[in-house]
């Protein structure tokens, strides 16, 4: 079970010191988060859960979840969901995905991962900061059904083709874009957006996107 923080971790967290966490222990059964036919996860749904939102009313049948690591942007998120009557199917988490992906079971039990516009950082220094990395692509791997999907947009080129590159040499995966061979895809096929995508696209400036199946 989820313990309640003491009065010396609330005053060191803040505000946000009772956002939501995963229940503790090595292995967190996805299936006990909420209710749904399947499970979605989002890595890193940003300030208000704008993609979870959308995608909870696109698809209310699926079982939502987000992992958010800034403790204010969970808290505002999953509340958001709460309130707009989609708590029971799509919760926001506060944790850091690296370390929580590794906890996620059953493997092979999520149908799609989804990674909008992530790891703004380009200075060396703060490598260690991105999401996508090897422990990402082993545990989508071992989270993903045979057949699911992990899809990742991104509007900065470069990211785009450091995604693809990197996922293509993961054997685990196989490109699943408009043209056979290829990840790259022109539409989002969701229904739902994340709020950087209706940045973008309200900017005119182009998002890259890139499905891929497990195999
Ligand atoms: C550039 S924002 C994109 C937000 C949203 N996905 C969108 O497309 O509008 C990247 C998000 O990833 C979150 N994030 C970064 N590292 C993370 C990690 N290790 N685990 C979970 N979330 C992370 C950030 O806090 C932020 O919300």
């Amino acid at each position: 079970m989820e313990s309640e923080p003491s009065t010396e971790q609330k005053r060191r967290l803040g505000p946000y010191a009772h956002a939501p966490r995963l229940p503790e222990g090595d292995e967190v059964d996805l299936r006990h988060l909420g209710a749904g036919e399947w499970i979605e996860l989002e890595i890193g749904p940003g300030p208000k859960a704008g993609f979870l939102l959308e995608r909870a009313a696109a698809a209310p049948e699926a079982l939502l979840v987000g992992l958010e690591i800034r403790r204010k942007w969970a808290t505002v998120g999953d509340e958001r969901l709460a309130k707009h009557g989609f708590g029971k199917h799509a919760r926001v988490f506060c944790e850091d995905a690296r370390i929580a992906l590794p906890r996620l079971r059953p493997d092979g039990g999520v149908r799609r991962v989804f990674l909008h516009f992530p790891d703004p950082w380009w200075k060396k220094r703060h490598q260690k900061r991105l999401v996508m990395g090897d422990v990402f692509l082993t545990e989508v791997a071992r989270l993903l059904q045979p057949g699911g999907e992990l899809y990742i947009q991104t509007d900065v080129e470069e990211r785009a083709e450091l995604y693809a590159k990197v996922v293509g040499e993961c054997d685990a995966f196989v490109p699943a874009g408009d043209v056979e061979g290829s990840p790259v895809v022109v539409a989002n096929p969701y229904g739902a957006r994340s709020p950087r995508e209706h940045r973008a696209i309200a900017d005119g400036l182009p998002v890259h996107r890139m499905t891929w199946r497990r195999r």
